[in-house]
């Protein structure tokens, strides 16, 4: 039961132990509408195959539902101890064959808002792993070498710096993300922006994937502090305007019509 916060590796790391070990691992996304009838079949599912479940957010699972669940694994935990160990056993109303390879991980963000605490029969049922923010720079270093960038560690440095500035200075909001997955998904498409524009330099790349990635996302006022964060990080580098093009007309142009408010970045 990995616990901690999001972007910490959760879901990852279950989902690599799997494909390390060469089990089937399915990747379910909890909420308050699962009812016990379905966590029953994926259960079945489990044992008879001898496949993993992530379940992803258990604790946004009503509370009655999670007594249930918690009676459902202990009924498979027990048909796992039996000695000697058999391959078929009583569950759900059905004989079912049994497969010792099965597994179930639960990944929990304990600040999640609407989470319920678990029962207390459902917590001794799983090993919990606290799982720690991992080292954004190390990653992101990585990641632009293997980017094709030259310059990945001085650029790494920079712009996890940047992430974490922007998360304390700009305002609080819950759309915002800074954390691992916002990271990723920035490098990924520095990555692509330098294939593409192979003229660019390494720095004006970075602060393009990272403008792009985030100002659609910004309130008015966090503009100027993102561009000044930016200026502050990379203080000789001249950024050229982007022209977009037929993108940039055909908003403007939606934006006339459906009588919205442009905010030039
Ligand atoms: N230690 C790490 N090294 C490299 N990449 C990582 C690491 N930790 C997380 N990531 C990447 O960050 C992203 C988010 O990871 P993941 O989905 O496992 O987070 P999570 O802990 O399940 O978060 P949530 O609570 O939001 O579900 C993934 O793309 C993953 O590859
Ligand atoms: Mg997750």
């Amino acid at each position: 039961a990995p616990a901690g916060p999001a972007g910490t590796g959760k879901t990852e790391s279950t989902k690599d132990l799997a494909k390390a070990l060469g089990i089937y691992c399915i990747v379910f996304n909890c909420s308050e509408q699962i009812e016990y009838k379905m966590m029953a079949r994926l259960f079945s599912g489990l044992v008879s195959q001898g496949a993993w479940a992530c379940l992803d957010e258990f604790n946004r699972i009503d509370e009655e539902v999670l007594s249930v669940i918690a009676q459902q694994l202990l009924t498979i935990r027990f048909a796992l101890l039996r000695s000697p160990p058999t391959d078929t056993f009583e569950f759900n109303d059905s004989t079912l064959k049994l497969n010792p390879m099965c597994g179930v991980f639960i990944t929990m963000n304990p600040g999640y808002e609407g989470r319920t605490e678990l029962p207390d029969n459902l917590v001794v049922l799983f090993r919990p792993v606290a799982m720690m923010i991992p080292n954004y720079s190390l990653i992101a270093e990585i990641m632009l070498y293997s980017e094709g960038f030259d310059d990945a560690p001085v650029l790494s440095a920079k712009m996890v710096h940047l992430y974490k500035l922007a998360s304390e200075q700009l305002s609080q909001q819950k759309h915002y993300d800074f954390g691992m997955r916002a990271v990723k998904s920035v490098l990924v498409m520095a990555g692509a922006l330098k294939k593409e524009y192979s003229k660019l330099t390494e720095d004006v790349v970075l602060i393009r994937a990272m403008r792009d990635s985030n100002i659609p996302k910004f309130l008015a006022d966090d503009l100027p502090r993102f561009k000044a964060l930016i200026q502050d990080m990379f203080p000789r580098v001249n950024i050229p305007e982007v022209d977009y093009g037929e993108l940039q007309a055909q908003t403007e142009e939606s934006i006339a019509i459906h009588r919205l408010e442009p905010q030039p970045t």
